[in-house]
């Protein structure tokens, strides 16, 4: 059980709020003017990461007062909770686990009574075999053949994460292997992924903690059929389907024999498991090892996350800094920007993450809560979102919390490109926070010989305010080991706001409604007779498509 607390009750929220209103008055630019000591003491290295937050609306007394309000939530109460396995997804009545999967040292990790390690590690040497086998060609397709495409069929959790890992790693990818993920309930993902791979050299993974999801359970019968039209022998089936599952009798219902399948466990949440046999779509294009580097990446963090005093703790300065901006200056939205193309699907699998877990409005009373929750999370990598949409960022009116994620070192040394993007990294976060005052612009319009009218006229719209928040993390190179790190530094961001909000990050009850929903409506779509009985925009629409197809 975690414990309960309204944030807002606290003595240190009111605090904040006092302190909220003079530093709303201060600018970053006189902060970091007054001293010339604010990076090395607002920066934090962690092996091969750097983490620096100074380029934040922030003071000692700030930083000094978050601390005070996670303790006041009892963050450390939970973190222990969480560790040891409690029941804190409580409205699942459910252990909140993912961290025993990457977990790497002697200890027990409990469950219900249960130690779950001897089970996570029977399931990763059965997914390490897996992988030597497709890899040195003792496991072949049907024909005798290679495999050379994992095509993996899943939704949400089931795919942003392996699909963003996959990306992020391409460097990493095994020779002659592939990967292609299928997502959507939209035929045409599958239509365009099936035209590119071969049945004889093709291993589909269905990817499904329930294995009740329909989107999924559509693409994999899809798969199926295309798959048994050409091999036209069930029993080939099992050379290339496996699947990913809690859910050992959907499996078999659906035709897979459970010595495919690589089980998980309830305790592992859907945006949370790609350190689980979801992975095995990584685990098969990268390799056993590189996928055991990203859980050790990750386990490194853990272990920081769990020992590190709050003032030198990243994921907890992280989630402290951003509850600052969003519960006490109406911060609603947070933008991660990696400058690395390879981490393009990095901000929309935090997009789920974040989102999925903090969207909530009631707190672990059942009350409705009365201040902010969860951000909504976006971006895109730089330099093209520079390109798009920093403009808001720069000159708009909503305070947009950045994440600047680089590489020092590119896997691509081409030209001066990196220097280049590396350059626009730098730049971006300077200017973010310094902005330019209209004496700086006039003064520059002048010297471009601009007379004095135009020049007035012109300057309020060359005038940026700066005081834009970011963090920097700046690593040495994206590897298994450091990806590992930096998904787990957000997760536990995650869990730390959810912990303090007073709300279950670890359930998703605002996503069954639309399951639901779609299941009862696709039935009235078969036929052309007219539907009633929605409202009238809905059956105005249910008829306008069944008069048009
Ligand atoms: O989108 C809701 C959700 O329940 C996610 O949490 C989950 O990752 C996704 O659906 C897929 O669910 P499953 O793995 O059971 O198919």
């Amino acid at each position: 059980m975690l414990p309960t607390q309204n944030p807002s009750k606290t003595k240190s929220w009111k605090k904040l709020t006092a302190h909220s209103e003079t530093m709303k008055a201060v600018h970053m630019r006189d902060l970091f003017a007054a001293d010339d000591q604010r990076f090395q003491k607002y920066s934090l290295r962690h092996g091969a990461l750097l983490f620096d937050y100074s380029k934040n609306r922030i003071t000692d007394q700030t930083l000094q007062l978050l601390a005070e309000l996670a303790k006041e939530a009892q963050l450390p109460e939970a973190i222990r909770a969480m560790f040891s396995g409690a029941l804190i997804n409580q409205t699942e009545q459910r252990s909140v686990l993912h961290i025993a999967l990457r977990y790497f040292g002697k200890e027990a990790i409990n469950s219900n009574g249960e130690n779950v390690m001897p089970a996570v590690r029977k399931v990763q040497q059965k997914m390490k075999r897996f992988c030597e086998a497709v890899h040195n060609g003792s496991h072949v397709g049907y024909t005798g053949k290679k495999i050379k495409s994992i095509v993996n069929i899943g939704i949400g959790g089931s795919d942003l994460g392996p699909f963003m890992v996959t990306e992020a790693l391409k460097p990493y990818t095994v020779k002659g292997i592939e990967a292609f993920f299928v997502s959507n309930v939209d035929g045409t993902q599958i239509t365009e992924v099936l035209k590119k791979v071969n049945p004889e050299t093709t291993l589909f993974l269905i990817a499904s903690k329930t294995f009740t999801t329909q989107e999924t359970m559509t693409n994999a019968h899809t798969a199926r059929d295309w798959f048994l039209k050409k091999a036209k022998d069930i029993k080939q089936v099992s050379k290339h389907f496996a699947a990913l599952s809690t859910n050992e009798k959907e499996v078999k219902k659906f035709g897979i024999d459970t010595k495919n399948m690589f089980e998980f466990w309830d305790w592992v949440g859907g945006r949370y498991s790609l350190w689980s046999a979801i992975g095995l779509s990584i685990a098969l294009t990268i390799g056993y090892h590189n996928f055991e580097a990203l859980l050790k990446g990750a386990y490194d963090i853990d272990e920081h996350f769990k020992t590190a005093p709050f003032e030198q703790n990243i994921p907890v300065i992280m989630a402290l800094i951003s509850l600052w901006y969003i519960n006490f200056f109406g911060a609603q939205t947070e933008a991660i920007l990696p400058y690395d193309q390879y981490l393009h699907r990095f901000p929309a699998y935090f997009q789920q993450g974040n989102m999925e877990s903090n969207g909530k409005s009631v707190d672990r009373n059942g009350k409705r809560v009365t201040y902010a929750t969860g951000p909504v999370i976006w971006g895109e990598p730089g330099t093209n979102g520079q390109h798009a949409f920093y403009q808001l960022i720069h000159q708009g009116t909503p305070l947009i919390p950045c994440d600047f994620i680089a590489p020092a070192q590119t896997h691509n040394p081409v030209g001066d490109h990196h220097q280049k993007l590396l350059s626009n990294f730098f730049a971006q976060t300077e200017a973010l926070m310094n902005g330019k005052t209209l004496k700086e612009v006039k003064d520059e319009l002048k010297k471009s010989g601009l007379s004095r009218a135009d020049t007035d006229r012109l300057a309020p719209f060359k005038v940026f305010e700066g005081n834009k928040p970011t963090n920097s993390f700046l690593v040495e190179r994206i590897t298994p080991f450091t990806l590992g790190q930096l998904i787990a530094l957000y997760e536990h961001k995650i869990f730390v706001q959810g912990v303090i909000w007073d709300i279950y990050s670890f359930d998703q009850w605002g996503v069954e409604l639309g399951k639901q929903l779609a299941n009862k409506i696709l039935p009235a779509l078969e036929g052309d007779a007219p539907v009633t009985g929605h409202d009238s925009s809905t059956s105005g629409l249910i008829n306008a498509y069944k008069k048009m197809r």
